[in-house]
C-alpha cells in the first residue's frame, strides 16, 4: 500500500516534543518557493528532477488553492470522495514544493532537525536527494533529522504534498478543504548536549499559597528564575516556595531560563492546578464559570494560515469581549496562538486534530475510531498534541477530537494521556456514557437539558456525578445566536454546569472581489453553502452583533437595579473589582444632564453590594442612569476605560401627554381624501403624502427575510419553511371598505396570501392632530393562521433623501426579542446605510428595538418622525425584505430610490435552530388579537423636533 493510502502515522520523524525556542542557531524557511501542481500522483512528474525554473513561485506557509492552483471546497459533514477507507482518489492533487537555500556562515555542523509545524494533508519531503520520511496530521508537527544532510550552500529541500491521504478520513472537521504547507517550516540546530524536550510541572495549592516545580527534562539542566531567586537549580529537583498563581483572569508568568552549556531555553512558567472536585471542574481550587467560543484558525485570504498578528487580534478581541475560554475546534492551533493564550489568560481546551463525521450518515460503519488499522494514527495524533503543548499553562484540558462517534481507539487515546499528563482531564463529546472521559460535554443540548443534568437528574450514575460543559451551544450562524441568557442563568444556578463554548469564532467567508464566498461558490459539486459562516466575528474579524450580545451576556462587573439603589455583582472567578471604576451618566430622553464617579467598595469574587443612585438633579422627560464599570488602568489587552460591565436604571419615566387634539375632518378631493398633512388614495385608503412628501404606505406586514436560523431545521421543522408554506411572503391586501366620514379615516382590510383560507383583519385608524397623523392598527387574525409569525407590523417607503436616522431608544446595533442584552437606551444616530449589518448571507437584519420615537431625515433636514405608542421596533433600509430574501451575497443588494422603513409592534425571535434549539417560548410571535398605534410627523427641515 501507497504511503498515501496506509492509515498509519507518517514515518521517518524524531518523537515529538515540546514546541519552544532556543538560542541555538535556527532558519526559518519560510518564503518564497517553487511549486508544481500535478492532477494526480500519476501524473506528477519525479518531484526530483533538476530543473524547477518553469515551476509557479508560492508563498510558504500557504494552502494552494488560495493562490490560485485548484479551488477551495466546504463540506460539513460528508467526505468529499467515495467513503471506501483507506483510499483517496486517484485524482489526487499533488503539489510538489521546492526550496533553495545557503546556511548562515556561521551554521554550526552537528544534528540539526527540520521542522514542519503543519502540512496539508501529507508530505514526502527530501533534502538534498535523501527521502526523509512521510508525515501526516495536517494540524501537528513533525520533525526530521537533517544534521548530516545539510550543506553549507545550495541546500535543496523538496516537499511533495498530496491533497488527500488516509489521513483525511480522520480530518473531516467542518470547515474549507484546502492543501498545502500552511505552518512555518524551520531548521533548528541541535547542539549537543542541548534541550532536547522539557516539562515543566508548576502546580498552585491554593491553601498553603506554594507553588511546586519541577522540570522534566534532560541531564545537566539547569533552572533560572530571577523574579523567584533561583539561580543555577538543577532543574529536575522539585522546589515548593511562594508563588502567585496563574489564571485567565490573572496570567501571571515567571520569566527563566532553562540551560545547558549548549543551549538556553526561555520559558514561562505558569502556576496552577487543575482538578476535579466535587463533580466541579476547579483551578486553584475555584470552580471556573467558561465563558468560551470555538476557534477555528482562519483568515478571509489566507484560509488557515494564521499570521503572528492574526492570532493576537483574536486574543485582545476575545479579552476585549470578556471571553475567558477557547476550546481549539478541532484540532491544534499554530502554537502562537497558545502562547497568547498563556500570556493574555484564557483557559484553553486543546483539541486533537481528529473529526470522522463523514461515517455518521453512514451508520458509522468502518469508522476509523473502531478499526485496529487506525489504532496508531490515532495514538500518533495524541502524542503530538500533549507533546507540543504540554507547557502550556492555558491549557486545562485534553480533547481527543471531535464528531468521531466513539470506539476503542478513543479509550485508547485517553488512556495514553492520563498515563502521560494525569495533570490534565480529558474532554472527549462523543463519549456519550463518559467511559473514558473526566467531564460530561454536549454540544447544543436544549436549556431544558441543561437545567435536567444541573439538578442532577440524569440516570447515568457515572456522567451525574461529572462537571458538565457545553463544548459547543449558540450557533452563531448569520443573525444570532437567541437565547444566550437563559443558559448563562443555568450555568450560574447549577455548580456542576460550567459554561460553555459558542460555534464559534468567526465565519469562514473567503475574500473574494465584491464579497465573502462559501460554499459552492467554488463550483463544487458538493458542499454545505453558508454553514461555514456561522461566527460571532464576520470573516474580516468585524464583530457582529451577537458577539456584541455574547459580551453583554458574560461580562464580569454585572450592574442592576437592587432593593435600595445600584447593585453591583462581581462575576470574575478569581479577582475582586479593585482595577474597576465606577461611573455614572443621566440621560433626559437621550441627553447627558449629570454625570459623575460612582463610590463602590471593593466587591469580591462572587459577591454584591449595593449602593444608594448618586443625587440626580431633575429631568423633564424619560430619564435613565446609566452605570458603567470600566479598566482603572490599562491593562495588556484593553486600555484604561474599556468597559467590563454596564446597567441601566430607569430614573423618570415619559411625562404623560395627553393626546393632543384632533383636527378633522376628512376632506374629500378628485380621488384623494386629505386628512391634515396627509394625502390618502379615495379609494384604497393609503397614505400617499405626508407633509408634501411622497410616501407608500404604511401597511400591515408580517414578512421578515428569513433568517439562517429562521431556516434551520434542527430539532423539528424549519420555522421558515412553515412561514413560506403558509405564503407569508407574499400576502395580498384586500380593501373591504374605506370610511371617511367625520374626523377619522378608518380603512378596513384583510390581509391574506394567495391559496390559504386565512387570514388578518387590518383595521387602520387615521386622525389627524396639529402637525401630524396618529394612525391605530387592529389586527384580528381570522381562520388557521400559522402558530408564528416573522414579525408584526408596518412597511412603509419613503424618499431616498431619508437617509439619515435619530432614534430615541434601544441601540446602538440591532437587538431581536431574544438578544437584545446589549441594547441601552439612549439617542443614537446612524446613517441607514450604516443600520445595516453586512451578514455574509444576507437575510433580515437590523432591527432597532423599544424605540420610543425616530426621525428619518435628509440633507436638508426634511422627513419623516414616528412616535410609538409606547414604544416599535424599526428597519430602515434601501431595498425591500423580498430583496433582501432573493440576494445570496452582500452586492448583489442594490439600493434603490426609496428608503424602506419597517414599523413593528413585534418581531420573532431569533433562536438557534441552523444547529440547535429554536425560538424558546416567551420570544415566539403568536399571532393573536392586536392593537397598537403610532403617529406620524413630516419633519420640517432645520427643526428639532
Ligand atoms: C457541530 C460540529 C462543528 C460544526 C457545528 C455546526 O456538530 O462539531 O464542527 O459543524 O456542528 O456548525
Amino acid at each position: 500500500m501507497s504511503y498515501v493510502e496506509d492509515p498509519g502515522p507518517g514515518h521517518g520523524s524524531v518523537p515529538p516534543r515540546a514546541s519552544f525556542t532556543s538560542d541555538a542557531p535556527s532558519l526559518s524557511l519560510n518564503g518564497t518557493w517553487r511549486f508544481r501542481l500535478s492532477p494526480s500522483i500519476a501524473a506528477a512528474p519525479d518531484p526530483l528532477e533538476a530543473d524547477d525554473s518553469g515551476w509557479d513561485e508560492l508563498p510558504v506557509p500557504s494552502l494552494w488553492q488560495l493562490h490560485g492552483h485548484g479551488a477551495p471546497a466546504y463540506t460539513n459533514v460528508h467526505y468529499p470522495f467515495p467513503v471506501d477507507p483507506p483510499h483517496v482518489p486517484s485524482d489526487n492533487p499533488t503539489g510538489d514544493h521546492r526550496r533553495h537555500f545557503d546556511l548562515p556562515d556561521d551554521w554550526p555542523s552537528g544534528p540539526a532537525v527540520l521542522r514542519f509545524d503543519g502540512i496539508d494533508s501529507c508530505g514526502r519531503i527530501w533534502l538534498n536527494g535523501t527521502e526523509l520520511g512521510v508525515t501526516k496530521g495536517s494540524r501537528l508537527p513533525s520533525e526530521f533529522e537533517v544534521g548530516p544532510l545539510l550543506r553549507p550552500r545550495d541546500n535543496v529541500l523538496v516537499v511533495r504534498v498530496h491533497q488527500w491521504s488516509a489521513g483525511s478520513y480522520l480530518e473531516d472537521q467542518d470547515m474549507w478543504w484546502l492543501s498545502g504547507i500552511f505552518r512555518s517550516v524551520t531548521l533548528l540546530s541541535r547542539p549537543a548536549g542541548g534541550i532536547g524536550d522539557y516539562w515543566v510541572r508548576a502546580d498552585y495549592d491554593h491553601v498553603s499559597g506554594l507553588g511546586t516545580l519541577r522540570v522534566e527534562t534532560g541531564p545537566d539542566v539547569v533552572l533560572d528564575i530571577p523574579s523567584l531567586g533561583i539561580a543555577g537549580h538543577p532543574a529536575g529537583d522539585p522546589l515548593e516556595l511562594p508563588v502567585e498563581p496563574w489564571t485567565a483572569e490573572t496570567p501571571r508568568l515567571y520569566e527563566g531560563t532553562l540551560s545547558t552549556a549548549a543551549e538556553r531555553v526561555p520559558v514561562r512558567i505558569g502556576f496552577r492546578t487543575v482538578s476535579i472536585e466535587d463533580g466541579q471542574l476547579k483551578v486553584n481550587g475555584q470552580r471556573l464559570l467558561l465563558r468560551g467560543v470555538n476557534r477555528h484558525e482562519h483568515d478571509p485570504r489566507t484560509g488557515r494560515v494564521v499570521s503572528p498578528e492574526t492570532a493576537l487580534a483574536d486574543v485582545l478581541l476575545m479579552k476585549r469581549h470578556h471571553v475567558n475560554a477557547v476550546r481549539t475546534s478541532h484540532y491544534p492551533p499554530d502554537p502562537a496562538f497558545l502562547e497568547l493564550c498563556d500570556e493574555y489568560g484564557l483557559w484553553v481546551i486543546d483539541e486533537c486534530d481528529l473529526e470522522t463525521h463523514g461515517f455518521g450518515p453512514l451508520g458509522w460503519e468502518r469508522n476509523p475510531s473502531g478499526e485496529p488499522m487506525w489504532t496508531d494514527a490515532y495514538l500518533d495524533r495524541m502524542r503530538r498534541t500533549v507533546e507540543r503543548d504540554k507547557n502550556r499553562p492555558s491549557v486545562i484540558l485534553w480533547s481527543l477530537g471531535n464528531e468521531s462517534h466513539t470506539g476503542d481507539n478513543l479509550a485508547r487515546m485517553a488512556d495514553w494521556v492520563r498515563h502521560r499528563d494525569p495533570t490534565r482531564p480529558v474532554h472527549y463529546e462523543g463519549d456519550h456514557d463518559c467511559s473514558y472521559v473526566d467531564v460530561h460535554s454536549r454540544m447544543y443540548a436544549t436549556p431544558d437539558e441543561v437545567d435536567r443534568i444541573g439538578r442532577r437528574e440524569d440516570d447515568n450514575e457515572r456522567r451525574r456525578d461529572l462537571p458538565f460543559l457545553l463544548c459547543e451551544y449558540a450557533h452563531a450562524m448569520g443573525n444570532g445566536p437567541g437565547g444566550l441568557l437563559e443558559y448563562r442563568e443555568l450555568f450560574e444556578r447549577y455548580p456542576n454546569c460550567q459554561g460553555g463554548f459558542v460555534w464559534e469564532w468567526i465565519d469562514h467567508g473567503l475574500a473574494v472581489p465584491g464579497h465573502f464566498a462559501y460554499g459552492g461558490d467554488f463550483g463544487e459539486p458538493l458542499h454545505d453553502g453558508n454553514f461555514v459562516i456561522d461566527g460571532l466575528l464576520f470573516p474580516d474579524r468585524t464583530p457582529s452583533p451577537g458577539l456584541t450580545e455574547f459580551a453583554k451576556i458574560i461580562e464580569p462587573v454585572r450592574i442592576d437595579a437592587g432593593p435600595a439603589g445600584i447593585r453591583v455583582s462581581n462575576h470574575y472567578d478569581f479577582v475582586s473589582t479593585e482595577h474597576v471604576t465606577f461611573s455614572w451618566v443621566l440621560e433626559d430622553e437621550g441627553i447627558a444632564v449629570a454625570q459623575g464617579v460612582l463610590d463602590v467598595p471593593v466587591v469580591h469574587s462572587g459577591q454584591s453590594v449595593t449602593v444608594p443612585l448618586p443625587p440626580l438633579p431633575p429631568c423633564a422627560g424619560e430619564s435613565w442612569l446609566t452605570v458603567s464599570a470600566s479598566l482603572a488602568s490599562a491593562t495588556a489587552w484593553a486600555p484604561a476605560g474599556h468597559v467590563v460591565g454596564w446597567g441601566q436604571l430607569p430614573v423618570s419615566p415619559a411625562p404623560a401627554r395627553p393626546a393632543p387634539p384632533v383636527r378633522g375632518p376628512v376632506f374629500r378631493t378628485a380621488g384623494q381624501l386629505v386628512l391634515g398633512t396627509g394625502e390618502f388614495d379615495a379609494a384604497t385608503g393609503a397614505l400617499t403624502a405626508l407633509g408634501g412628501h411622497p410616501v407608500d404606505g404604511p401597511r400591515l406586514d408580517v414578512w421578515r427575510a428569513t433568517t439562517d436560523n429562521d431556516r434551520g431545521s434542527s430539532p423539528g421543522p424549519a420555522e421558515a419553511s412553515r412561514w413560506f408554506e403558509a405564503g407569508l411572503h407574499r400576502m395580498q391586501h384586500r380593501v373591504i371598505a374605506v370610511d371617511a366620514d367625520g374626523d377619522e379615516l378608518v380603512v378596513r382590510t384583510r390581509v391574506a396570501p394567495p391559496a390559504r383560507a386565512f387570514g388578518l383583519f387590518a383595521d387602520y385608524t387615521w386622525t389627524a392632530f396639529d402637525g401630524g397623523l396618529r394612525l391605530r392598527v387592529d389586527v384580528t387574525p381570522d381562520g388557521p393562521v400559522p402558530d408564528t409569525l416573522p414579525r408584526l407590523g408596518l412597511a412603509m417607503a419613503v424618499p431616498g433623501t431619508f437617509g439619515s436616522a435619530e432614534w430615541f431608544g434601544g441601540g446602538p446595533g440591532e437587538a431581536y426579542p431574544d438578544s437584545r442584552q446589549a441594547a441601552r437606551i439612549g439617542r443614537f444616530s446612524s446613517s441607514v446605510d450604516g443600520l445595516q449589518t453586512p451578514y455574509v448571507f444576507p437575510q433580515e437584519n437590523g432591527n432597532r428595538t423599544a424605540v420610543r420615537w425616530a426621525r428619518f431625515t435628509g440633507p436638508d433636514g426634511t422627513g419623516l418622525r414616528v412616535d410609538g405608542d409606547p414604544t416599535f421596533d424599526f428597519t430602515a433600509r434601501r431595498w425591500t425584505s423580498a430583496a433582501l430574501e432573493a440576494a445570496r451575497h452582500t452586492d448583489e443588494l442594490e439600493s434603490g430610490s426609496l428608503v424602506h422603513l419597517t414599523l413593528d409592534v413585534a418581531q420573532h425571535g431569533l433562536g438557534t435552530a441552523a444547529c440547535g434549539p429554536g425560538v424558546l417560548a416567551p420570544y415566539r410571535l403568536v399571532p393573536g388579537k392586536t392593537s397598537f398605534a403610532l403617529t406620524l410627523r413630516p419633519v420640517a427641515g432645520g427643526v428639532a423636533n
